[in-house]
């Protein structure tokens, strides 16, 4: 019978058992269960509910519990119906009938809204350090090419030259916002909903601010009716997630451009690539393929639970057990294209000569334009006189450093001998020395931030 069965005539058809069974996948928050029961019993001790002795052997009890998960010892009973009642089912097994005193003023609503807060505020901890070991990656490719010279591109059409460093930190601010967002994301996941019951609030002397001390919340909160159907934790854990998986995959893309024939700037580590079956020439990059594809299912994870939520009544409703698998998912998911991607970028070869190769003089074209505005023609007609420039040079089969200064001054008399420095790479590059720019000291200072930034 299940612990809420005395009320019943018959048992449920078995396939509204498993319509209703969460164990499943909430099996995964047995140690933030342990953990939080352990701190509730002592809540229960200082209310003079519990003895002791009652106290300390439920604490034991749990704590053999959490020893029979972590050795996948723990032996699951058929009418388990969630992680929360097959605990209180062990425990009641291994200290005898004052187990079931644990859930003296607790309801599951309050507590599986603790226990899913502690697992993403667990889960948070490990996705900073995730990102931080890509963010490293990133940055130690940046410093070790910071003057690999490449062409950068706007609507993948090649712009203007930029160097791989500038490149490789375009990737890595987006992480330290992700940083950030799962920073926030942790605070407010930080909110204590134990002690609401099951929606209008605990009866018993419970303090709650040491509750939220001794579990690593940051406050308690306000309303009961609020927080046993409050998700939004969970909605901003996805929606990080996403976001993640939106970085990585927009990195992906940029990777497998990259590793083309058509550009060859990057050859994958063999441990990062696959072969084809029927193409022995071919190394692809399903790997970063693969990544680029699962963020669809991280976008998928949080409008799945957005619309879970949307139009729920007050208080707990049973809907929001859907709350778990977008979240475990989007984890799983995350966590190992995170790594995946670290080691990508950590091993993969760049092919410096490739990239010189194609900075090709249509590159200059803004600096041409610059170097008439330095010499005070406004910047629209300097725009059109040099698109006019790299029109002709194009009717002739010539490039436009080719153009002799007699041919360009036919288009603007302010173009005079020292026009062909503006071809040069290096020129173009310092010349951008405002903060964010590509320049070889705007970069440093770049890298410094960055740097900063991952060892706060
Ligand atoms: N398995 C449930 C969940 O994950 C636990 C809460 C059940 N509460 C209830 N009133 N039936 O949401």
């Amino acid at each position: 019978m299940p612990m809420w069965g005395s009320r019943f005539d018959k048992s449920t058809d078995e396939l509204v058992q498993r319509l209703n069974a969460s164990l499943p996948f909430d099996k995964r928050l047995y140690a933030d269960d342990i953990t939080a029961s352990i701190v509730w019993s002592s809540g229960l001790e200082k209310a003079g509910v519990l003895t002791r002795q009652e106290a300390q052997s439920i604490k034991d009890g749990l704590e053999t519990i959490r020893a029979e998960f972590d050795a996948s010892k723990f032996n699951f009973h058929v009418n388990d119906e969630d992680i929360h009642t097959a605990v209180e089912r062990r425990l009641v097994e291994i200290v005898g009938p004052v187990g079931v005193k644990l859930h003296t003023g607790r309801n599951r609503n309050d507590q599986v809204a603790t226990d899913f807060r502690l697992w993403v505020m667990r889960a948070c901890n490990r996705l900073r350090n995730h990102i931080g070991t890509l963010q490293k990656a990133l940055l130690e490719s940046a410093e070790t090419n910071m003057n690999t010279v490449m062409p950068g591109y706007t609507h993948l059409q090649p712009a203007q030259p930029i160097t791989w460093g500038h490149w490789a930190l375009s990737h890595f601010w987006p992480l330290d916002r992700d940083q950030q967002r799962i920073t926030q994301t942790h605070a407010r996941a930080a909110i204590l909903p134990l002690g609401s019951g099951a929606l209008a609030g605990s009866a018993f002397d419970i303090n709650r601010n040491d509750l939220a001390d001794s579990l690593g919340f940051n406050a308690v909160s306000q309303n009961s009716l609020d927080a046993v159907s409050d998700r939004d934790f969970a909605a901003d854990f996805l929606f990080s997630a996403a976001m993640i998986g939106i970085h990585l995959s927009r990195l992906s893309e940029q990777l497998i451009l990259f590793t083309s024939a058509e550009f060859e700037f990057v050859e994958l580590d063999d441990a990062y690539a696959t072969g084809s079956s029927l193409l022995p020439q071919k190394k692809n990059p399903d790997t970063l393929e693969l990544t680029r594809g699962k963020s669809g299912r991280l976008i998928g994870n949080l409008t799945g639970l957005l619309a879970t939520l949307k139009g729920l009544p007050s208080a707990y409703d049973k809907d929001l057990q859907e709350d778990k698998e977008p979240l475990f998912d989007a984890d799983d998911t995350v966590e190992l294209a995170l790594q995946v991607m670290s080691g990508v970028v950590s091993t993969m070869q760049l092919r410096p000569e490739k990239m010189a190769a194609r900075i090709v003089p249509t590159l200059f074209s803004t600096d041409l334009a610059d170097y008439l505005v330095e010499r005070n023609v406004p910047f629209r007609e300097a725009h059109e006189i040099v698109g006019k420039v790299v029109r002709h040079a194009e009717e002739r089969g010539m490039s436009i450093d080719e153009l002799s200064l007699t041919e360009l001054q036919t288009f603007s008399t302010y173009f005079t001998k020292n026009v062909i420095e503006v071809f040069d790479v290096k020129t173009a590059l310092m010349r951008r020395t405002l903060e964010g720019g590509t320049a070889p000291n705007a970069l440093l200072q770049q890298l410094r931030l960055a740097r900063s930034s991952i060892s706060q």
